[in-house]
């Protein structure tokens, strides 16, 4: 996969060199370029933004820039369009959903925006370019995209074939299944007055499967309740309904 990302905070995106996502970059598995926003413009103060039209508090990012900054990296060759993901709190939700849709594709382009926001007319422009997707982290406001990228581009990074290096931890996690993660131990079993759960000593793996899946219930229940309502009748087992 290829990953371009535009922002005038290029430093901000240093993160994206360590760990996980700092080796598959080195072992040639996810491509990322970071680009700042200002080299595309042209004016001597290098300027990036403007005053709203029919007024307002704050400033929007100019067109042109951002136009040029995309130009230079929708990929030339590429068999579908890039998708252009613009971080905003205005956008459609990210998910893990989303993270598995988006580790398929290609090319992942991201516009981080600063300020009041990009103006619009770059989101209409850039449709011929890309498939453009607003995507917004969660009900909050952000000073910019850089952030929200970074917790995105890890996210759909470590789908990426080869990334992680035990494929069946993707399975176990938190919302691969539409469920919380059960909770993990380790030893010593006996700590400050508080015991492991016997029966993950019991090396019965029936036992602990059963326990597992009724923690999952148990904490999704208490903890995110929307997710009960959504789950998908396909994914339960038997023995999940008659847990439920
Ligand atoms: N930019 C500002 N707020 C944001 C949010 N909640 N999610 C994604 N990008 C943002």
């Amino acid at each position: 996969m290829r990953i371009d990302v535009v922002s005038i905070f290029p430093e901000y995106l240093a993160p994206l060199e360590l760990s996980l996502i700092g080796k598959a970059r080195q072992d040639g598995l996810l491509e990322l370029n970071v680009h700042d926003l200002r080299s595309f413009t042209t004016d001597r103060h290098r300027t990036v933004d403007d005053t709203p039209y029919g007024g307002g508090a704050g400033m929007v990012m100019k067109p042109e820039p951002w136009a040029q900054a995309l130009e230079s990296v929708a990929g030339a060759g590429m068999d579908s369009k890039p998708v252009l993901i613009v971080p905003s709190p205005a956008g459609e939700k990210f998910n893990q959903a989303l993270a598995y849709e988006l580790a398929e594709e290609q090319q992942l382009v991201f516009a981080c925006g600063r300020y009041e926001g990009i103006d619009e007319r770059v989101i209409d422009w850039a449709q011929d370019h890309f498939t453009v997707r607003p995507v917004s982290l969660g009900d909050y406001v952000l000073n910019g995209g850089e952030v929200a990228v970074l917790a995105m581009v890890e996210a759909i990074g470590r789908l990426l074939p080869g990334v992680v290096g035990n494929p069946e931890s993707l399975v176990e996690e938190s919302h691969s299944d539409g469920l919380l993660e059960y909770p993990v131990y380790t030893k010593p079993s006996a700590w400050r007055d508080h015991d492991v759960p016997p029966v993950l000593l019991s090396g019965n793996h029936g036992k602990i499967a059963q326990w597992r899946r009724h923690e999952q219930f148990r904490r999704t229940a208490e903890r995110r309740p929307d997710l009960m309502e959504g789950l998908d009748a396909g994914v339960l087992s038997r023995a999940d309904r008659q847990a439920l």
